[in-house]
């Protein structure tokens, strides 16, 4: 019998380095890689005709929104963005309208979600309001939970350390991670109040009040609970050097906390917010070129475990508010998060194997997705071909995700994903995407 598909004619990225052979994909999984002599006939062959193949981008932290909250991005539009930047499999954060807080609620999601997604995706939950729920919220299929300290966002009370100790623990017993957002409720509402009396309402004022100090204090508090909870931690979006530092000194002491950078932190700062205003705001802020300095030399000495996009998409009228205090915080990354990332390895600046360790292999180590992440025999056929030389400029207006804008607009890469495989099968094409919604799956 002949497998499903041969792409033949590729750099292949695998763990022992990159191969030049052909890869083929039998029953949406990698059946074989090796020397095109080696291969075994197919019913369908595609010569890649000497591109990169690279394992398919697990992008975990993406916000999809659908739901009441579809007119900012739905299922269907999130994941073609996924596609489109080379992304496999999206995690979805539960700061939804309903928030994903509870098996109900998650399972209404993945049901909308199964119809129409391009791309797999996984989702998170936040904490229930009653904790004996929460095994099975994972039994109902969540990958973590994810913990806003920003704001109160499921059932916990963020700001009682029991409570807190009492959930982690539970979560300790299902294996999961918890996910953060790391920056104290407290330290943001005390500035905020101060800032606001005093008439303010400028871009400073959010940097002031979405300082690092309120990171760090978050960062530390969490620290000390999975010390006692032995839970595993991941921080989101680390934004500054002192963050970075408290990052690096728990798992120095060996604490199970593992670290997230997104690209907008590694190559943006508060210059930009300067230039592209609310369009850059998102929190945590963009920082200061010294923190973005500490960000890459913790990469290149392979201390950060993932780079997500943290895709945040809004309305533009969301992100143009008048007042400073009604600006939908975040950015849209889907689409942009490998072809910048794919600039900075042509540039030396990145190196390749790092790029696919903390976009692929760290993401489905985390999260515990079997056989994803790299490209193996027996595992699934989720991959994207990258053109090393393609030079693109990125055009927001032509993003596939709602949100049509980008503090990168304009911006010249070089390096693009030119087709990217969901479970063996071709999702986008040049930029388009090329099957029905429903063409993903729901993992695990
Ligand atoms: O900038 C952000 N955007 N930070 C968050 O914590 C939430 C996110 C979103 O949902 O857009
Ligand atoms: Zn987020």
């Amino acid at each position: 019998m002949p497998v499903d598909l041969v792409l033949s004619n590729a750099k292949i990225y695998t763990r022992e380095g990159v191969v030049e052979a052909g890869l083929a994909i039998d029953n949406q999984r990698i059946s074989r890689i090796a020397k095109e002599t080696n291969l075994p006939q197919a019913s369908a062959k595609l010569d890649l005709q000497g591109c990169t193949v690279l394992p398919g981008l697990i992008d975990m932290h993406v916000h999809l929104r659908d739901q009441q909250l579809a007119y900012k991005e739905d299922f269907f539009t999130g994941t073609s963005a996924a596609a489109a930047g080379g992304v496999t499999l999206t995690v979805d954060m539960p700061n939804n309208k309903p928030v994903t807080m509870s098996p109900k609620s998650l399972r209404e999601r993945m049901k909308i979600a199964e119809k129409r997604i391009i791309v797999n995706a996984a989702f998170y939950s936040a904490f229930p309001r009653k904790l004996p729920e929460l095994p099975s919220i994972v039994d109902e299929g969540a990958v973590g939970f994810k913990l806003f300290l920003s704001h109160r966002i499921g059932g916990l009370d963020i700001e009682d350390d029991d409570m807190l100790l009492k959930a982690f623990k539970r979560v300790k017993g299902t294996n999961a991670p918890v996910t953060v957002h790391a920056e104290d409720r407290e330290t943001l509402e005390n500035t905020k109040k101060e800032i606001k009396k005093a008439g303010r309402n400028d871009l400073n004022a959010h940097l002031e009040v979405h300082s690092p100090e309120a990171e760090i204090k978050a960062m530390r508090r969490i620290v000390q609970l999975v010390k006692e909870s032995r839970v595993r931690a991941h921080f989101c979006h680390v934004s500054s050097a002192a963050g970075l530092g408290v990052f690096l000194a728990a798992r120095k002491m060996g604490v199970s906390v593992s670290c997230e950078v997104t690209p907008h932190h590694m190559l943006l700062t508060q210059d930009h917010l300067r230039w592209c205003r609310n369009l850059a705001l998102v929190n945590p802020p963009l920082r200061t070129g010294m923190n973005v300095e500490a960000l890459w030399n913790a990469i290149t000495r392979k201390s950060i475990d993932v780079i997500a996009s943290d895709h945040g998409p809004h309305t533009i009228e969301e992100k143009e508010a008048e007042s400073i205090w009604n600006v939908a915080p975040g950015i849209p990354g889907l689409e942009t998060t490998l072809p910048l990332l794919l600039t900075k390895v042509n540039e030396g600046r990145l190196a390749l194997p790092d790029l696919v360790r903390m976009t692929s292999e760290k993401p489905a180590e985390i999260l515990c997705l079997k056989d994803r992440g790299s490209l193996d025999e027996g595992y699934f056929g989720d991959l994207v071909v990258v053109d090393m030389n393609r030079e693109h400029k990125i055009d927001a207006s032509r993003f596939l995700s709602k949100a049509k804008y980008s503090p990168f607009d304009g911006w010249e890469v070089k390096g693009m994903p030119t087709k990217t495989f969901v479970n063996g099968q071709l999702v986008m094409d040049d930029g388009e995407i090329v099957t029905e919604p429903g063409t993903g799956q729901i993992v695990p």
